[in-house]
């Protein structure tokens, strides 16, 4: 599946629609630039959970924000514009190319890991370029950690660029996640929620991830119609933390609970560096037990597919599957938390 920014419309934004909405990133000065790796003499990015990285890098990721923010709205690298990218490929913006009624639509298919790791690449080389740190790294939130199991206090203090209004004012620290989240309170005590969510893990990581198929999501390809079935993870935690997060009483549980306000929200960001950590967790639990499902689809036309971001220097760049799968090539890793998820077999 390819994207090209001729095929790019207004946006339908279900469930409940509002308005068509124009996410379609600015045109470009010229055709997009194929994707290269960054030099492997960068030094090597280290992201970190947002509860043990300590204040000093929070007020950076609040400087980063408040710098995309300031940027004019014509500014690919604006927040704004970055907001609508992942709008764009969730809403049914893009068609696809040769078939203007079938969607381009990321979510609940194979897509769901390498589009959101392209995405976070490009948001943390444009934030670390903002910031003039060459070094910045892209914090997670760890909530498959017992200790990272709230939101972080920066997001809830109002006068932090982090603070979004449009939030469940009940899940305000210090509630706990509940990974699980079905709309309704479980009114479990800490002590049971945060057992609860080691369970969660350890399913949706391992017990119901055996294959590719089923921890990446089912194949989608050019010619078919969109959300063929999402990955275990991508349906929980991952959707259920970003309704945990959005406001029940809108119509479409802005802005983290649906596709096309999500990134709006600065918790955005470290929730899909931890889905990203996600990724290379099943991995290396592969590699590390021997279980052999715990790998990649060689299939070309997952490889070969590509997306289109604008990076650091506001340029427009397409960057297919094959190029994200190794995170030491695009010089950042993850530190700073275990697995504790990994023998909490319900
Ligand atoms: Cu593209 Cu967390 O959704």
């Amino acid at each position: 599946l390819m994207t090209s920014l001729r095929t790019c419309v207004k946006a339908t934004l279900p469930p409940n629609p509002l308005p068509p909405f124009y996410c379609c990133p600015p045109a470009p000065a010229s055709e997009p630039i194929n994707f290269t790796l960054p030099d492997p003499a960068e030094p090597l990015r280290v992201r970190r959970p947002m509860h043990a990285v300590g204040a000093e890098h929070m007020a950076r990721y609040e400087r980063a924000i408040t710098l995309m923010r300031a940027l004019p709205h014509s500014d690919p690298r604006s927040l704004y514009q970055l907001a609508n990218v992942h709008c764009a490929y969730c809403t049914g913006s893009y068609r696809q190319t040769g078939d203007p009624e079938l969607n381009v639509q990321i979510h609940f298919s194979w897509f769901f890991f390498p589009f959101h790791r392209a995405y976070l690449y490009f948001f943390e080389r444009i934030a670390a370029r903002l910031l003039g740190e060459p070094g910045f790294a892209l914090p997670f939130w760890g909530w498959d950690v017992p200790e990272g199991m709230r939101m972080p206090a920066e997001f809830s203090n109002s006068s932090s660029p982090l603070y979004d209004p449009v939030r469940n004012p009940a899940h305000a620290p210090p509630t706990l996640v509940d990974l699980d989240f079905a709309h309704v309170e479980n009114n479990l005590t800490d002590e049971q929620q945060v057992q609860q969510n080691l369970r969660i893990m350890y399913k949706q990581m391992i017990g119901n991830a055996a294959l590719p198929s089923l921890f990446y999501g089912q194949p989608f390809r050019a010619g078919q119609s969109d959300r063929p079935g999402p990955g275990t993870v991508e349906l929980t935690p991952h959707n259920t933390m970003h309704t945990w997060t959005g406001d029940l009483t809108f119509h479409n549980v802005e802005d983290m609970g649906t596709y096309y306000s999500a990134g709006r929200d600065p918790l955005f960001y470290p929730q899909h560096s931890n889905i990203d950590r996600l990724w290379e967790a099943w991995r290396d639990v592969g590699a590390a037990r021997g279980y052999r499902g715990h790998v990649d689809f060689t299939d070309s036309d997952w490889l070969d597919s590509s997306f289109l971001f604008y990076d650091e220097e506001a340029r427009l760049v397409r960057i297919t599957v094959r190029d994200v799968l190794d995170i030491d090539k695009l010089r950042y890793r993850f530190d700073g938390v275990g697995m504790p998820w990994v023998d909490a077999r319900p």
